[in-house]
């Protein structure tokens, strides 16, 4: 890993963690920062030896946005061409769960990042808002359709066209995060969770991820078609008859992730 790294990457155990490195730009995502953010989820993804990842920030900001310096003179075209942001639907498309860990701001591209992860634990520290209104541009990395279904249409109508931050006990309250903690558990907190995600089956894991990822993207009857057909693909796994058999052995089971 280079020493100008927009990420840095470890692992603890079965968990992949990846920090966002640019503290003195508040984490602003670059391009840089997008393309070894998204190569090092890809091969957490594939590596066996990884069931869940936390992506984090520091302190003061998980990140505070799209790098700004970086698309400010940018014309229609260069945008246009450039397809500029589409490769973070790769990271969308990935199938390890992912856990952010936000402290600090958590704006713009921060917010939508953040929101592109599965779950997001909040320290009390973490502000979440849209505020590209104020920059004459809207959110262009999800946060319009994303930030909608999570916290619905009032909320979100409120943060993208007034810029108004919301904080993690609001967050908490609207939905878009499922646990906040004192800033500094917050790493920790996030650790053990995606540590309790890793224990269990990754396939199973990927299916349970990809079904309730459906029910974001269609509407009821597809998303409980779509669920009912990958349950019964957790059937074509070892790691369901192993489970099942552990439960009624009254064992831990000891899953081998396949
Ligand atoms: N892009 C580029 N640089 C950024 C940045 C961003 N999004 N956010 C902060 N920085 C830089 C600042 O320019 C500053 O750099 P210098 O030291 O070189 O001047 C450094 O980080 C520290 O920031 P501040 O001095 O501004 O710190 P502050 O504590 O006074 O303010 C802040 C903090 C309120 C978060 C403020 O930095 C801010 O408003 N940042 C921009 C937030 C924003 O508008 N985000 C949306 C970006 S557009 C987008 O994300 C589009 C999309 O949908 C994907």
């Amino acid at each position: 890993m280079s020493d100008d790294a927009t990420v840095l990457v470890e692992t603890r155990g079965r968990v992949g963690l990846i920090t966002l490195n640019r503290p003195k730009a508040l984490n602003a995502l670059n391009k840089a920062t997008m393309d070894e953010l998204v190569a090092a989820v890809t091969a957490f993804d594939a590596d066996p030896g990884i069931g869940a990842v936390v992506i984090t920030g520091s302190e003061r900001a998980f990140a505070a946005g799209a790098d700004i310096k970086e698309m400010a003179s940018q014309s229609y075209m260069d945008m246009y061409a450039a397809d500029w942001f589409r490769h973070w639907e790769d990271l969308t498309r990935l199938r390890i769960p992912l856990v952010a860990a936000v402290s600090g701001y958590a704006l713009g591209g921060g917010c939508e990042l953040a929101m592109m992860c599965d779950l997001i634990i909040a320290a009390d520290t973490a502000r979440f808002g849209q505020p590209e209104i104020s920059l004459g541009v809207l959110p262009g990395m999800g946060g319009t359709q994303r930030l909608t279904r999570a916290v619905g249409k009032a909320l979100a109508m409120d943060m993208i066209l007034t810029g108004r931050q919301i904080d993690a006990e609001e967050a908490l309250r609207a939905g878009l995060v499922s646990r906040v903690v004192p800033a500094d558990r917050v790493l920790e907190e996030a650790l053990e969770a995606a540590g309790t995600i890793a224990a269990t089956s990754k396939p199973v894991a990927m299916l349970a991820k990809e079904a309730v990822g459906t029910a974001f993207e269609t509407g009821v009857t597809h998303g409980v078609q779509i669920e009912r057909r990958l349950f019964h693909s957790a059937f074509a796994t070892e790691d369901q008859k192993e489970g099942m058999a552990a439960f009624v052995e009254k064992r831990t089971p000891d899953f081998h992730h396949r």
